[in-house]
């Protein structure tokens, strides 16, 4: 870029075309930008982190203004050279004259080509870099600290932490590269300029299928059997009463080809093609679903004149994949009725302070406006709570309180972020029934084909409760599992919603 004039051949006496003031503050400012790079980079090869700025500034700000600085130094010598040539037409030709006979031209030909060789090998390096750094964790999470706080907290203490942001939002290959550098780019326009949505919707619009992403790590075949969960609740009484319940889950999975196939993932994705119509923008109304199974048979459920015939032809129908069960992999927003029990039983939380399960959550789901609010209400509120109330454990769990109420505030900082308006509310997690719908979705017993038959709802469809302690008491089961006994006597426990009560908030 800077060889076009160089070999201008100059009247002897004047001085040299690089002698205006364009030029130099091109110079200037090239020499300038590039010890900035020189220095990031120096820098960025010491950390073993890396940090967003010095990437953001290292790799793509100074190296533009470098160029920039590059490139006025050719415009200003061919702008001297016009008004030159303006004063005195006849003496300077239109174009300049090469003359690789001249030892002086060769001289400055080769510099420069030197200078363009180099100069395009390291920008090669840098650009490696630069798109590096922006498929890295930090470009994603950490430069936009407002807008992705929520998602990259979550994924942070979630099973995937160590995977990349990029590995489930773009995958491999150039296609989809390209289109969320431009779509990324969108985004930094709407960070720039407060355009961006609180909280950010979901789901993602076009987030890529999980086949290329998901399955991309995870074996879709890959047999899980019956796996052992264990919930430990405790209630909102003044004894906080520990409540367990242990069942197994039966996740199964099986290639036909390997092993018996069963269980969830079998029905659910391997053996079945299921395919819905969700009526809202978070696919939780599912009025109509269809299973096709590997021979090709097709079952359709539907709630009853939910849609018309004419509506659900002309619905854009979803394949179901993981990501319609397993939407929170990673941003996992957990209810603080969850978050409370599991510090308790971590004893983070002294189960015998009264009622500290019951206020811990009260605390947690008051509306703040600000995090720093939030923090400072927690305090107050929880503290206040056994001053007023317990005055005698007050005075004598002083450290237990002060832990409860640290931890309560470490669990607020962790799952609700108000600044962007999300909690476990806006993000419901699709994996279960109890703080949402979840599995209810669909198999919440209203889901019936044309000839009669339900969508099952049975307790012992999707697990086997193997025991459970209730009140103190334990249940324990025989090889067929327990019948589920509800603390509080709801009749035909299929014929409730379990989230109509229990929002993962205060106690129903
Ligand atoms: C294990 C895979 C995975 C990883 C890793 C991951 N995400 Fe996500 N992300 C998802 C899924 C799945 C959704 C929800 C998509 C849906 O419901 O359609 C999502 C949703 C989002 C959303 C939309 C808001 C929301 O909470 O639903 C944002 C923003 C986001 N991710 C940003 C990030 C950032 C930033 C990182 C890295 C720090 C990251 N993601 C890492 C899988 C992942
Ligand atoms: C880059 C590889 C990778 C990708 C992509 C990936 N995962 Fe994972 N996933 C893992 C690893 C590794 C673990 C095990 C983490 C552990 O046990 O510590 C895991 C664990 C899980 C678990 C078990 C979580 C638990 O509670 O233990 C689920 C469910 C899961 N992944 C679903 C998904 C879904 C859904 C997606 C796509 C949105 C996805 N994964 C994408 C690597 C990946
Ligand atoms: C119908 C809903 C559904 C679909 C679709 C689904 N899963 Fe699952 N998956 C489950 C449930 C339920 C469990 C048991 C999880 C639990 O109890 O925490 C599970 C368990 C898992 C586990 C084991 C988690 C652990 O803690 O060991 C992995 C890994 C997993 N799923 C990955 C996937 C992948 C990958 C896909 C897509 C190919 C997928 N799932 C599709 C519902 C589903
Ligand atoms: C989009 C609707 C939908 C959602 C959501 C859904 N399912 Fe299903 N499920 C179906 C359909 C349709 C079938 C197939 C029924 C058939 O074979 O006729 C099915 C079948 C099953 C079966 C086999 C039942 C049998 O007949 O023995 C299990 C187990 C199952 N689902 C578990 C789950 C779990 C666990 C969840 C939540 C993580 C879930 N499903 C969420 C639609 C759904
Ligand atoms: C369509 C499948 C399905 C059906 C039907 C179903 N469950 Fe579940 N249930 C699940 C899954 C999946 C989980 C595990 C969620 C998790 O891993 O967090 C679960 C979890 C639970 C839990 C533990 C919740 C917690 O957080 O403590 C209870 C209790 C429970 N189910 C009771 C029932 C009862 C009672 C019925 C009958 C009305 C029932 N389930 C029907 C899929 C189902
Ligand atoms: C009509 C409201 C209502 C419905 C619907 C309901 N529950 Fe409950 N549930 C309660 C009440 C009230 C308690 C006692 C709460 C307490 O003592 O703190 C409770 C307690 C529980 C507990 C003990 C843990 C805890 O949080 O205290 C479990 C587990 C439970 N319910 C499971 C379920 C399941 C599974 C379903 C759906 C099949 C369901 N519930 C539906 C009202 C309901």
């Amino acid at each position: 870029m800077a060889n076009e004039s160089v070999d201008e051949p100059t009247p002897s006496k004047s001085p040299g075309l690089i002698r205006n003031l364009v030029s130099l503050a091109g110079a200037v400012i090239a020499v300038i930008a590039a010890a900035n790079v020189a220095f990031l980079v120096f820098i960025d090869f010491l950390s073993n982190r890396p940090n967003p700025y010095i990437g953001i500034f290292g790799y793509m700000i100074m190296p533009g203004i470098m160029v920039f600085g590059l490139l006025l130094i050719p415009l200003g010598m061919l702008i001297e050279r016009r008004r030159r040539r303006t004063r005195a037409p006849s003496e300077i030709p239109r174009f300049p004259r090469m003359d690789l006979n001249d030892p002086k031209q060769r001289r400055t030909l080769a510099a420069v080509s030197a200078f363009i060789i180099v100069f395009v090998a390291l920008s090669a390096a840098g650009s490696y870099r630069a798109y590096e750094f922006t498929d890295s964790v930090q470009f994603c999470g950490q430069l936009c600290h407002t807008v992705m706080k929520p998602e990259y907290t979550a994924y942070l203490q979630s099973p995937h932490a160590r995977v990349a942001c990029v590995d489930c939002h773009v995958g491999a290959g150039a296609g989809w590269y390209v289109k969320s550098k431009l779509s990324g780019a969108y985004q930094v326009y709407s960070v720039a300029f407060h355009k961006y949505p609180t909280p950010i919707p979901t789901p993602v619009a076009n987030l890529r299928p999980a086949p290329e992403t998901c399955e991309q790590c995870h074996w879709p075949n890959k047999f899980h059997g019956d796996q052992l969960r264990v919930f430990t609740h405790f209630g909102t009484d003044e004894k906080n009463t520990p409540r367990q319940i242990r069942m197994l889950v039966k996740t199964g999975g099986g290639d036909p080809a390997t092993g018996l196939p069963s269980g969830i993932h079998w029905h659910m994705n391997i053996g079945n093609e299921i395919t819905y119509v969700a009526t809202d923008n978070q696919r939780q109304v599912i009025p109509w679903v269809q299973a096709k199974d590997r021979q090709g048979h097709v079952t359709v459920y539907s709630v009853k004149d939910a849609l018309t015939p004419d509506q659900i032809q002309k619905a854009s129908k979803r394949r179901m994949d993981c990501v319609d069960c397993h939407n929170r992999p990673t941003h996992i927003y957990r209810p603080p009725d969850s978050s409370v029990d599991d510090a308790i039983l971590a004893t983070k939380i002294d189960p015998s302070l009264p009622f500290v399960k019951q206020q811990s959550v009260t605390v947690l789901v008051a509306d703040y406006k600000t995090t720093e609010e939030a923090v400072k209400g927690i305090d107050r509120d929880l503290t206040g709570f056994y001053q007023s109330k317990y005055p005698d454990v007050y005075a004598s769990k002083q450290p237990q309180i002060k832990a409860a109420v640290a931890e309560v505030q470490r669990i607020y900082q962790n799952s609700i972020f108000p600044e962007m308006k999300v909690d476990w509310r806006v993000h419901p997690n699709n994996i279960g029934h109890f703080y949402s719908s979840g599995c209810f979705r669909c198999h919440d017993g209203n889901h019936v084909t044309a000839d009669g038959k339900v969508l099952k709802k049975d307790c012992d469809t999707c697990h086997t409760i193997q025991s459970q302690v209730e009140s103190g008491k334990p249940l324990m089961g025989t090889a067929q599992g327990v019948a589920f006994q509800h603390p509080v006597d709801l009749g035909d426990m299929t014929a409730v919603n379990c989230a109509d009560c229990h929002t993962g908030g205060v106690g129903p």
